[in-house]
């Protein structure tokens, strides 16, 4: 008796002891990766969001601190993170090192639960894998055609009718929201020949969008987290926004999974969309439909976003609209077709102004790596094992020493030598990635945000309400107006009414 008492004794101890041990290996773990406690001018202004005092958005604050820096990159303790806006770090990262500068455990963790092992979340064969077959479908001519005329169709019988609507009901629309259920019915089109019919404003957003920006609003908010423990204990427990989150997850899970059902069904051999060119040689549905999340991701909200900065733009310059207007009359005349794919690529002045747009208010506003081995950036800053770097895009548009003394202003002519668009370096102008894993919608998104504009600015002027205040972005993986962008549109005179309408 006394025996079997002292053994149930020594192993309570024995318990409680090993016990202590996790706790302390786990505390020392995060004192030694996560100094949280910095008392650093910049990790203080973080951690209170002093900096709010000052600046409108994060991304402001950062771009300061970042044009203060000598070397142009800083260092954010209780982030560790170290963010750079120098074009010779940014090549480092992105080509020269890129092996030392994977996506990682960590992002792969953040986004894991929406993405699973889609192309956006996942290094070495998974990634390798996806990157060839993705760019084989992409850069193919038949898939060009087929996303310009699904593009064609959205704008010609779906945007115009609705501004057309609007002007004369002499109504106020949220044109960001607009862009967003255009790009997302766009690419739903171009990913899994499915139509889910949001720009018809009868309807409510589709669920299968709502959800999808919940989840991915929430999933952003852990990077920002300075103890991620919390984030991955309140999920654990299912707590708070980590439950929102898996609840919008299991209704995009539903839905993604109904898309490769129906697909199956229905016979996918000879359809041109991307799922069924992937189900061609992928039988996993699971795997399928983490291909098909990381394109809805990569091709609906950035294309909405750089459509929504660039009108906001435009109502600021005049000027740059009317030499666009000049520029499609000459190249699409006023026939009320809708413009090629070739007449689209002569559009050089269109170019120039999305490029130039997307430099003041990138998409992609930051993008994040993790170092894996111990490095030194060209600029000589010291990055550890496990650090997130991140450059800025945002920041890196609004540097003086790579735009010259007027990188504050919205001139599409800095991009134009000859008549001829010319581009710049990708690791100056970081907005579509540069290195080995290089935007693969570049094309199709400077086609449709094209086709959108050409077509919007000939027929209708668009009044932004709310005049030339600064504007406020949401949290998000992209960059997202706080409040939409309310526009009031009208017909000008001499154009014609759109398919659709009387
Ligand atoms: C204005 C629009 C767009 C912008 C600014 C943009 C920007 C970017 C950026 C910054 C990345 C790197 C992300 C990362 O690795 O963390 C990226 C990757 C990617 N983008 Fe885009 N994108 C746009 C539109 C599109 C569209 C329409 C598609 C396709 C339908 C697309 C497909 C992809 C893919 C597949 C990748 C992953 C490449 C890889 O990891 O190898 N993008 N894009």
């Amino acid at each position: 008796m006394e025996v079997d008492a002292l053994q149930s004794h020594f192993s309570l101890l024995f318990f409680s002891f090993s016990i202590s041990l996790v706790v302390v290996a786990v505390l020392v773990e995060l004192l030694r990766t996560r100094p949280w406690w910095c008392n650093c001018a910049v990790c203080k202004a973080y951690v209170t969001s002093s900096w709010s005092a000052e600046f409108d958005n994060l991304c402001d604050w950062y771009a300061h601190l970042l044009r203060e820096s000598p070397t142009r990159t800083i260092t954010v303790h209780v982030l560790g993170c170290t963010v750079t806006a120098n074009p010779d770090n940014v090549e480092h990262m992105l080509k020269t090192r890129f092996e030392n500068y994977p996506k990682g455990k960590p992002f792969a963790s953040i986004l894991g639960d929406l993405l699973g092992r889609g192309i956006f979340n996942v290094d070495g064969e998974h990634w390798r894998f996806q990157r060839k077959m993705a760019s084989a479908e992409l850069g193919s001519a038949a898939v060009r055609v087929f996303a310009s005329q699904i593009v064609a169709e959205e704008v010609g019988f779906r945007l115009l009718p609705l501004l057309d609507m609007a002007c004369k009901n002499d109504a106020v629309l949220d044109l960001q929201d607009v862009f967003r259920r255009l790009a997302f019915d766009s690419i739903c089109k171009i990913s899994f020949g499915l139509d889910p019919g949001c720009l018809q404003l009868s309807l409510p957003m589709s669920e299968f969008a709502a959800a999808f920006d919940k989840a991915t609003r929430l999933l952003a908010g852990r990077a920002t987290h300075t103890i991620p423990a919390i984030w991955k204990v309140k999920r654990l427990f299912n707590r708070g926004s980590e439950g929102q989150i898996r609840e919008a997850i299991e209704l995009v899970d539903l839905l993604a999974k109904e898309v490769v059902h129906q697909r199956r069904k229905y016979g996918f051999a000879s359809d041109q969309d991307l799922l069924s060119r992937f189900m061609r040689c992928i039988d996993n549905d699971r795997y399928l439909r983490d291909i098909v999340i990381s394109f809805v991701l990569a091709g609906r909200d950035t294309v909405a976003s750089a459509l929504t900065s660039f009108f906001m733009l435009l109502s600021r310059y005049p000027a740059v609209c009317s030499a666009i207007r000049d520029e499609v009359e000459d190249i699409v005349g006023n026939a009320p077709a809708l413009a090629s794919y070739d007449q689209l690529r002569e559009l050089h002045y269109l170019h120039a102004a999305l490029y130039e747009s997307m430099r003041l208010y990138p998409p992609v506003q930051f993008d994040s790596k993790f170092c894996l081995d111990d490095d030194v950036l060209p600029d000589g800053t010291f990055v550890r094992k496990g650090t997130r770097m991140t450059y800025h895009a945002y920041a890196m548009g609004r540097m003086e020493e790579l735009w010259g003394s007027d990188y504050a202003e919205f001139r599409p002519e800095r991009w134009i030598r000859h008549g001829q668009f010319v581009p710049e370096s990708p690791f100056k102008y970081p907005v579509f990635h540069g290195g080995l894993r290089v935007c693969l919608g570049k094309e199709m998104a400077l086609m449709e945000m094209k086709s959108v504009v050409a077509l919007v600015i000939r027929d209708f002027d668009v009044d932004v309400l709310g005049g030339n205040r600064p504007p406020k972005f949401a949290p998000g993986l992209t960059a997202t107006l706080s409040g939409g962008l309310a526009v009031r549109a009208r017909r000008r005179t001499g154009s014609a009414a759109p398919h659709g309408t009387s």
